[in-house]
């Protein structure tokens, strides 16, 4: 065993990952297996599902893998309770499931903003509770992983429920991280920035809240300007931050936030003009472009 390995301390683990078939959760319960930690999974796409369990028993992993909506907070207390069926210790929880409705408020409803907070923050809330009284249980500590998003310290025109769903999830896990750690339970959270997943390709903002608008094949040239590292991130990219919060390596980690957004919180706003470098403003010949007459009003 490298030292790695060594350190990390994740085989023999069990771990729940909720929303992990698809997207990002299907990266983060394939390494978890990879690193040979059994993976209790639930998603609310069958076809995901079907795919991802045929890839966990291809790593041999202990597994179970089951349909559950999140929001309906009783099937998600059922699928804790099937866990408990095969599983008698739980170390490691990660909530990835989240999204957003990418609309004006002005054309958001109760309905929407139920669906967001439900999807990104109440559901985290129960799982967490189950998850923890299991971790608890198990009396060896543990690692919980949120899923937030570089929106939940930033702001998101366009999707300012969802923004303030995954804000409540990243202090609702700073605070309970606090409460937790005389029992070595750390809480943490992940907040990616732009990984594509088949999921993201579907979504279409207005298109006054992206300059590429609908055109798909634009984002990854402005990601060339907008991410300091000048590309998107990938599903390994993420996943391998959950991997190190999960495991011992982070044993003295809790109540954080790992960014894998390739520098672009840290950024605030500068952007990577080609041939210019980082500038916060935009260069003189497009202003000059944008506002030919610099006397005209607004
Ligand atoms: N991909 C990105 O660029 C990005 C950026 C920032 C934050 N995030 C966050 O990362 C997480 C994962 O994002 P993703 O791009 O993989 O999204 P995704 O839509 O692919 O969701 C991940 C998984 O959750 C499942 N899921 C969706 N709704 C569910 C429900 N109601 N019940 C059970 N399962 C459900 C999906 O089927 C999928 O397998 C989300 O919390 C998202 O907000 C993603």
């Amino acid at each position: 065993m490298g030292i790695l390995e060594e350190r990390a301390d994740l085989a023999g683990k069990v771990a729940i990952v909720i929303g992990g078939a698809g997207g990002l959760g299907r990266a983060v319960s394939l390494d978890l297996a990879r690193a040979g930690v059994d993976v209790a999974l639930c998603d609310i796409d069958v076809d995901a599902i079907t795919e991802t369990e045929a890839l966990l028993i291809g790593i041999g992993v202990r597994h179970i893998a089951r349909q559950v909506d999140v929001m309906d907070l009783a099937a998600l207390g059922a699928f804790f309770v099937d866990f408990d069926q095969t599983f008698d210790r739980l170390d490691i929880l990660v909530n990835v499931v989240g999204g957003s409705t990418w609309l004006d408020f002005g054309d958001t409803s109760r309905e929407t903003w139920d669906r967001d907070l439900r999807k990104n923050l109440v559901y985290v809330i129960h799982s967490t509770f189950e998850g923890v009284s299991r971790i608890r249980a198990a009396g060896r500590g543990g690692s919980i992983v949120n899923f937030t998003t570089i929106e939940a310290s930033r702001a998101r025109p366009g999707a300012a429920v969802y923004a303030a769903a995954k804000a409540g999830v990243e202090n609702f896990g700073r605070s309970l991280a606090v409460e937790l750690a005389p029992e070595n339970i750390r809480v943490n959270t992940v907040a990616p920035d732009n990984t594509p997943t088949p999921h993201m390709a579907t979504i279409t903002p207005p298109a006054r809240f992206r300059p590429t608008g609908s055109r798909t094949d634009l984002r990854p040239r402005a990601a060339r300007m907008q991410i300091p590292m000048g590309r998107t991130g990938t599903t390994e990219d993420v996943s391998n931050c959950v991997l190190f919060l999960a495991s011992d390596l982070a044993r003295y980690v809790t109540g954080t936030t790992v960014r894998p957004d390739g520098g672009t919180w840290a950024s605030g706003g500068w952007i990577n003009w080609p041939g210019i470098g980082f500038s916060p403003s935009p260069p003189n010949p497009i202003l000059e472009r944008l506002f030919p007459d610099p006397d005209a009003p607004g």
